[in-house]
């Protein structure tokens, strides 16, 4: 698949099998996160990978959907503030880099066959207490991942047109 078919088959799935995903899929898709690009190089982030049961249910307080609980695993996406790069104007790279990591998870996982979706309406308080997490890490996207329950196939995307979000000069 090229790239875009990649990009164009990608969406948010919010139904999952009741299946477990390989191990060797879930390692192929950090695989993608880990060679994704940062700010100076720093990869500032790291990923939490969930499948006990009980740890998810615990994680899924933070973000109360029945459809979320029943992904058989969840990335917990964290970014460590205290190893990203900060412009002199002070501004904080964080963020970035890991939505470019995550970004390679997402579109690797499609490219395996995989659904995800990006999850940041979650009770950030709840989820850094539940996951134990030191204060320079914070977490900035919770992706449930697993097969999808059913192939949608590749649908049009209802996306601004090329002319409402670019200018040529
Ligand atoms: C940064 C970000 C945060 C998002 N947070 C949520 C969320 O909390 N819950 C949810 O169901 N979808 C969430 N989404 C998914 C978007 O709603 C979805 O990507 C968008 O509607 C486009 O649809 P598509 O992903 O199917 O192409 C989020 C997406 C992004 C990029």
């Amino acid at each position: 698949m090229s790239f875009l078919e990649i990009a164009r088959k990608r969406y948010s799935v919010r139904d999952f099998k009741d299946i477990p995903v390989e191990k060797e899929k879930i390692l192929q898709v950090l695989e993608a996160a880990r060679i994704a690009p940062s700010a100076v190089n720093y990869q500032p982030w790291h990923f939490i990978v969930i499948t006990d049961e009980t740890m998810k249910n615990k994680v899924a307080e933070a973000y109360a959907r029945d459809w979320f609980k029943k992904a058989p695993v969840i990335i917990v996406a964290c970014g460590d503030h205290s190893k990203s790069w900060k412009r002199k104007d002070g501004k904080d790279h964080c963020d970035i880099d890991v939505a470019i990591a995550v970004d390679h998870i997402t579109l690797a996982a499609a490219d395996l066959g995989l659904g995800t979706c990006w999850v940041c309406a979650f009770d950030a308080d709840k989820c850094h207490e539940t996951l134990g997490l030191p204060d320079n890490l914070e977490v900035v996207a919770l992706i449930p991942m697993g097969y999808p329950a059913s192939d949608r196939g590749v649908k049009e995307k209802n996306r601004k047109s090329i002319e409402d979000i670019v200018t040529w000069k």
